[in-house]
């Protein structure tokens, strides 16, 4: 399956793909990897995999919509399948979304509806929880709000600070993209206005990731 993944800063959720696929776990091809951060980590990860990058600065076109349209229209172009914001530090216009509707996934590090937004770590240590991690979701137009597909459950343990938390939640947010990913290379996901069918039947509550990376 093509897909395009939407990056904004270091990539390693990227670079996660990436190495799925050459290992042969992930069955697909990253087409492009577009960016509003010329120069950022991600795009020269995509280029030392010979992977085709659009890159461009939103301060540089007339309007919002008017960046969104130039992206999504690069994206049109690669073949791109499904589109895979890995990062993507961006709000993305309700036009854009609705060219691929369905067919655009994002990684949020929280256990959403919890901690929608920035500073998700530093978030969930000051209420007091117990438990964190990530969710993948069906991006729609309204921020981190759109059907949750699947999580990843971290502890909260005694003495964590934001920055070790967040070095725990990165790395189950990895095994979860790349799960997450390989079910709609195998057709067994999809989204029909904002339900989640998998394999035909509507998901009730998000899917969830064992220890062993296998989605339950
Ligand atoms: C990840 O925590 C992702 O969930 C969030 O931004 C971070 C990106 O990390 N949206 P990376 O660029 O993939 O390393």
């Amino acid at each position: 399956m093509p897909i395009a993944v939407l990056a904004s800063g270091r990539g390693s959720n990227l670079q996660a793909l990436i190495d799925a696929i050459e290992d042969q776990r992930l069955l697909a091809r990253i087409v492009l990897v577009a960016s509003d951060r010329p120069g950022c980590v991600a795009l020269a990860r995509a280029l030392q995999h010979s992977i085709p990058t659009w890159a461009a600065r939103p301060r540089e076109h007339a309007s919002r919509d008017a960046f969104d349209r130039a992206l999504f229209d690069a994206v049109a172009q690669s073949g791109a399948e499904l589109v895979v914001c890995a990062g993507y530090m961006r709000i993305i216009g309700a036009d854009s979304v609705a060219r691929f509707a369905g067919r655009i996934i994002n990684i949020h590090p929280s256990l959403l509806p919890r901690h929608p937004g920035l500073d998700t770590h530093a978030r969930a240590l000051a209420a007091g929880d117990t438990e964190h991690g990530a969710s993948v979701h069906v991006l729609t137009a309204e921020l981190d709000a759109g059907p949750v597909i699947a999580q990843a459950r971290v502890p909260i343990l005694a003495g964590d600070d934001a920055e070790r938390l967040a070095e725990r939640v990165l790395a189950r947010e990895h095994p979860l993209l790349v799960a997450v990913t390989t079910l709609f290379t195998q057709h067994r996901l999809r989204v029909c206005d904002d339900r989640v069918l998998i394999d035909g039947r509507n998901l009730n509550a998000p899917l969830q990731l064992r220890p062993d990376n296998h989605l339950i």
